[in-house]
C-alpha cells in the first residue's frame, strides 16, 4: 500500500505497530498497569454516552485454558454443520494454519497461552453496543501497547457462553459477551498484514 502519510508521532506510530499477538511470554502484567488499559477503554465514545461495557478480568491460567479448549470445541461444532468445506474453514480460523503454527495453540487453541483474558459484555438491549466495544476495544490494544503489552482481540470469546465454565466469570443474565481480548507481553513479531488499496473515496 502506497503510504501518503507522512506525519509521524508517538501515538500514530502505536497505531502502525499494534498487531495481532497469538505468542505470550509467561510473565504476569501488573494489575495497576491492566486497569489502567482499561481506563483507556472506557474513554471511548459511545452512542448516547451508555458507555456499555463491562470487562471481566481472567487471570487463571487453567481457567483460562479449560474455557479456551471448550470453545473450540463448540466452535467446530458449530462449523461442522455445513459439512468439509467447514471443518477445514473452522480447523484454518481456530489455528491460524495460515499464518505461523504455533505447538503452544494445541493446549490454547482460542487465547494462544496469552496469561489475560478480558471478556468485554454489554446489555443485551443496546442496539449500538457492538459499536461502542469495538472503540472501546481499540483503545485498550492501543493503550496496551504504548505501555510494552501486547493483545489480540479473539471474537471467538464470545462463545464462552456455551461453556461449563461460564458461571465462573459471574456475568448477570442481562449482559452478553460480544468480544475478548488476550492481553500479555508478547513472544512474537508477525509482519504486518498489507492493507489492501482503493478505500478511500473523496465524494466531493
Ligand atoms: C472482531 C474481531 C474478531 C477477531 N477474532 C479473532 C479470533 O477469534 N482469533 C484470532 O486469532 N484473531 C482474531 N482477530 C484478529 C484478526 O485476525 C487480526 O486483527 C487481523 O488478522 C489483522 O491483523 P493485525 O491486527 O495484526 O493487523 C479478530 C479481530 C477482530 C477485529
Amino acid at each position: 500500500m502506497k503510504k501518503t502519510l507522512v506525519i509521524s508521532n508517538p501515538t500514530i506510530d502505536t497505531i502502525n505497530t499494534r498487531r495481532a499477538i497469538r505468542k505470550y511470554k509467561a510473565g504476569m502484567p501488573d494489575k495497576d498497569m491492566i486497569v489502567q488499559i482499561l481506563d483507556a477503554g472506557m474513554m471511548a465514545p459511545s452512542a448516547m454516552n451508555k458507555q456499555p461495557w463491562k470487562f471481566y478480568v481472567l487471570r487463571d491460567k487453567d481457567l483460562i485454558k479449560l474455557i479456551s479448549k471448550e470453545i473450540a470445541e463448540v466452535a467446530f461444532k458449530d462449523f461442522i454443520k455445513p459439512g468439509l468445506k467447514g471443518i477445514f474453514h473452522a480447523a484454518k480460523q481456530l489455528l491460524h494454519v495460515a499464518h505461523d503454527f504455533n505447538f503452544h495453540l494445541l493446549h490454547d487453541p482460542v487465547f494462544h497461552g496469552a496469561p489475560v483474558v478480558i471478556f468485554i459484555t454489554a446489555p443485551r438491549d443496546n442496539e449500538w453496543a457492538p459499536i461502542d466495544i469495538g472503540m472501546c476495544a481499540q483503545n485498550i490494544m492501543l493503550c496496551a501497547k504504548s505501555l510494552g503489552l501486547d493483545s489480540c482481540p479473539v471474537g471467538f470469546g464470545k462463545f464462552v457462553s456455551h461453556t461449563r465454565y461460564y458461571s465462573k466469570l459471574s456475568i448477570p443474565g442481562n449482559e452478553m459477551v460480544l468480544l475478548s481480548i488476550t492481553l500479555g507481553y508478547g513472544d512474537e513479531h508477525p509482519d504486518i498484514h498489507k492493507r489492501e488499496g482503493n478505500k478511500i473515496v473523496f465524494v466531493g
